[in-house]
């Protein structure tokens, strides 16, 4: 039976309805702290500060059993089909399993190959790849890679270029040097528009440089290696059909990673992802992060109608977090119909949006203090610093990231904006806040490779769970389908059957008569 059918569903929908708890004074039940925090593999959650209350919790658990969310998880874990509409397992949790390396190996090798100069000195690499096929190894390249931030990256500097956009290319060429850049190519299918162009354009600059074999600079990254091949690329490292592409980082399509901050850093990125696998295969479900996550997040989206999260991470090492977690979670659970292809009569996925700390706090957090939208908002920040600066650096930035959270929940009532406002009520109500807005924060101990696999980790079983809990298929995509049809018609020149609105954007354009 699909999870809003139940009786369990029925009755989070009655505790919604009468929802008006003051989450501050939850905090009088004894244990909401050892309840709605704790730590695993170095990562510290806290969830307290989201509106749940034991009854809360207590239904969201019922409702696991009611969305089998066990048989799907041990689905997941054992390789069998939880993608029905393309008949396929979902294997990137198979990839960072220390049983299965060997399927890594060539990556690290040709990782260890590029470093050691068999392809030559290289000084660049530029990444051609898009969604999944970018955004990941972006994230990896960007956290663990900087040495200015304390990342390892002694390697080749990686160069990421996704748009169709030429803009996105030319910075990368005006970055690398011809004589001494390798292309990695990144597309699961070899099919997609963006990355074929992007492609074909850094080999004709390789050329234009007079590098004399440029496909020997190529190395590509893809589930359909013969389609590389009738490109004439030779270097090929293959991935299977059943790893997503947003869920991709961990097979060859992390080869940047490898490249730039060597083979060991990639592997401890996966050991750490590991070790949230065998928490989110084990921990009972009231003690394990990515399944209370999940709870919290179905039930304000799917129950409290809270239709965005934000997501900010306070430090510039994860700065590309909130991008990756987008697709992550928008591609995942952005869907309409059940498994079975029946509608799904309530709110799924909220939208994920953010940014970093503190700088969204100069922009963005003046709606999240005194919107009128509740949404919830997720910091994330790491103790420690990977710069030499002053350390009062990084205090200050997590007293920031901690006061966020804080002033969220407490607010700042009437009367003592009344107070400081000298009396002046319209003053006063502009510089009240209502409080009683959710947060979590999740705190790292360091940025290490490990601690990064394990965080990537727990999002992925967090999506997982939350689109079981709510019915639908978290590892399928044909809603970004459609677009490429209508876009390849009207770059054909002849687009026909769409609305005045586009003709007319297309002759303005002047890309139809
Ligand atoms: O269009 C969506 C999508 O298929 C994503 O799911 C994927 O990550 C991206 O495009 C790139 O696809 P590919 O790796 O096949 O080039």
């Amino acid at each position: 039976m699909l999870p809003h059918l139940s009786r369990q569903w029925a009755h989070l929908e009655r505790l919604a309805r009468s929802w008006s708890a003051d989450i501050s004074s939850l905090f009088d039940q004894s244990g909401r702290m050892e309840k709605l925090a704790l730590s695993t593999c170095g990562i510290y959650f806290d969830f307290s500060k989201l509106p749940l209350d034991d009854q809360v919790i207590d239904g969201l658990i019922d409702l696991t059993a009611a969305a089998d969310f066990p048989g799907w998880r041990r689905k997941l874990a054992c390789g069998e089909v939880v993608n029905p509409s393309e008949g396929r397992p979902a294997s990137h949790m198979a990839l960072r399993d220390p049983s299965n390396r060997a399927a890594i190996a060539p990556a690290l090798a040709m990782a260890k190959t590029v470093r050691d100069g068999g392809f030559g000195t290289i000084s660049d690499v530029i990444h051609i790849g898009i969604g999944g096929s970018a955004l990941g190894p972006h994230l990896l390249v960007d956290a663990l890679g900087d040495p200015a931030l304390g990342g390892q990256g002694d390697g080749p500097r990686i160069h990421v270029a996704a748009n169709i956009d030429g803009g996105a290319l030319a910075r990368a060429f005006a970055a690398a040097n011809p004589a001494t850049t390798m292309i990695i190519a990144v597309s699961k299918t070899f099919t997609t528009q963006e990355t074929l162009l992007n492609l074909d354009a850094a080999i004709a600059w390789l050329q234009a440089h007079e590098v004399t074999e440029p496909l020997s600079r190529v190395i590509a990254v893809t589930a359909a290696p013969e389609r590389a091949q009738e490109r004439g690329i030779r270097t090929i490292l293959e991935f299977g059909d059943s790893v997503g592409g947003r869920y991709s980082l961990w097979s060859p399509v992390g080869l940047p990673l490898a490249v730039r901050a060597g083979p060991e850093i990639f592997s401890a990125l996966l050991d750490g992802a590991h070790a949230m696998d065998r928490h989110f295969l084990a921990a009972p479900l009231v003690a394990n992060a990515p399944v209370l996550a999940a709870l919290a997040d179905v039930w304000q989206a799917c129950f409290l109608n809270r239709p965005t999260r934000a997501i900010f991470a306070y430090d510039e090492r994860l700065r590309l977090l909130a991008p990756y977690l987008q697709q992550l979670e928008m591609e995942s659970n952005g869907k309409s119909v059940a498994r079975d292809g029946t509608s799904l009569p309530f709110p799924t996925a909220a939208i994920s949006w953010g940014g970093t700390g503190t700088d969204a706090q100069h922009a963005v957090f003046q709606l999240l203090h005194q919107g009128t939208h509740h949404d919830p908002v997720e910091f994330v920040a790491v103790a420690t610093a990977g710069h030499g600066l002053d350390p009062q650096h990084h205090r200050l930035l997590l007293a920031n990231c901690f006061a966020q959270g804080a002033a969220l929940l407490k607010g700042r009532s009437h009367d003592e904006a009344l107070a400081e406002a000298r009396g002046d009520p319209a003053l006063a109500a502009a510089r009240s806040f209502s409080g009683n807005r959710g947060s979590s924060t999740i705190l790292l101990d360091q940025l290490s490779p490990d601690r990064l696999g394990a965080l990537l980790a727990f999002y992925e079983a967090r999506t997982f769970t939350a689109g079981v809990l709510m019915g639908l298929n978290s590892f399928d995509q044909w809603g970004v389908e459609l677009g490429k049809q209508v876009a390849n018609q009207l770059a054909s020149g002849k687009p026909s059957g769409l609305d005045p609105s586009t003709m007319a954007l297309m002759r303005r354009a002047c890309l139809s008569g």
